[in-house]
């Protein structure tokens, strides 16, 4: 017990959690009555929350999550909606013991429904702004684009006005690549990570999650980003893996997500081991928290209990995080 609470006291920051994927099975039946929205007849795991998160259990792959996530995600309509779920959400996050967020959400997925940009946007932002001056939690949004459509489509997106907007005025502050990986390599969309590069905004991108190493060497060169969403396959590049160090490039982890989507047997198989003794510096997330059956504390734990890592090498961890955040410097000396 004592562990657990020194665990949830830690400041943690998370950099990888999908706003989308925290959807949790009872508010999207919720929403889908209120919205009257049509889930699929012909999938039995749609007849009750209960036989969805059961069938939650026995994802085979990526997309074989993705499917269930795209339509989960039909039910969310309105600004209230967005607004409910960021919130379902900052109270987890509470409850875990985070100080910091860092939150993706996927635009093309809403757009392509009949849904506004700005309605997903100002029902997230309503639930960030409410969380900093209730819960003491900072967050900044991520706009993620969606790899396995046409890079044309994500340029397009990057370029819509109302998108944009939302980079001017500093309500998104970043930009990443996430759904389907293998086959849709980082390069496709290089001019994409220039434009917002230009822009000043924030980079990063899931790269070595499901597929192959060189995507992560090519996030880094094509994209020129800094951080590196899951990058557990790091560890079959042995120079890769000093170049990320000496570089100071931070992965996102998701322990339980790599477990759940198999991309890795078991929580041991993750490389913790592998990334502290290079040097690597990452930090541990959730992901999809709903979809997963854990958040950022169950993360942690479940480390813990595979690694059993010294207080020293949490404190390293969580200060890693910190550093690695896109928060200002003042939020970092407040946290360190
Ligand atoms: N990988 C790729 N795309 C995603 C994920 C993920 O873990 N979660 C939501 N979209
Ligand atoms: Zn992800």
């Amino acid at each position: 017990a004592s562990l657990r609470e020194f665990l949830r006291c830690l400041p943690k920051c998370e950099h990888h959690m999908h706003l989308e994927g925290a959807l949790s099975p009872q508010l999207l039946f919720e929403l889908a009555a209120k919205n009257n929205t049509t889930l699929p007849q012909d999938d039995a795991a749609f007849k009750s929350p209960e036989a969805l998160l059961e069938r939650y259990r026995r994802f085979t792959s990526l997309d074989d999550f993705l499917h269930y996530y795209y339509i989960g995600m039909s039910v969310l309509i309105t600004h209230s909606d967005f607004e409910a779920l960021a919130w379902d959400y900052f109270r987890h996050a509470k409850a875990d013991g985070v100080a910091h967020a860092e939150l993706f959400f996927d635009p093309q997925a809403h757009t392509a429904r009949g849904v506004g940009y700005s309605t997903a946007v100002a029902g997230f932002d309503a639930a960030c702004k409410r969380a900093e001056k209730e819960l003491g939690i900072t967050s900044i949004l991520t706009t993620c684009f969606l790899r396995h459509l046409p890079v044309e489509d994500s340029l397009a997106a990057f370029d819509a006005e109302d998108v944009q907007e939302s980079y001017v005025s500093g309500v998104v502050k970043g930009i990443g690549l996430d759904s389907s990986e293998n086959g849709y390599a980082p390069e496709g969309f290089k001019e994409l990570f220039a434009k917002a590069r230009h822009q000043g905004l924030n980079l990063t991108t899931h790269a070595g999650e499901e597929g192959p190493v060189s995507y992560i060497a090519s996030a880094l060169d094509n994209l020129r980003v800094r951080r590196i969403d899951h990058g557990i396959k790091l560890v079959y590049d042995e120079h890769l893996m000093k170049r990320i160090a000496s570089e100071n490039i931070m992965l996102t982890v998701c322990p339980l997500s790599n477990v759940v989507l198999r991309c890795v047997n078991t929580i041991k198989d993750v490389p913790i081991r592998k990334l502290l003794n290079a040097g690597v510096k990452f930090s541990i997330n959730s992901d999809d928290p709903a979809y997963f059956r854990g958040y950022i504390l169950d993360n942690y734990l479940a480390v813990q209990d595979a690694f059993g890592l010294s207080v020293e090498e949490w404190e390293g961890i969580v200060r890693a995080g910190i550093n690695g955040s896109w928060c200002g410097e003042d939020r970092k000396t407040i946290l360190l």
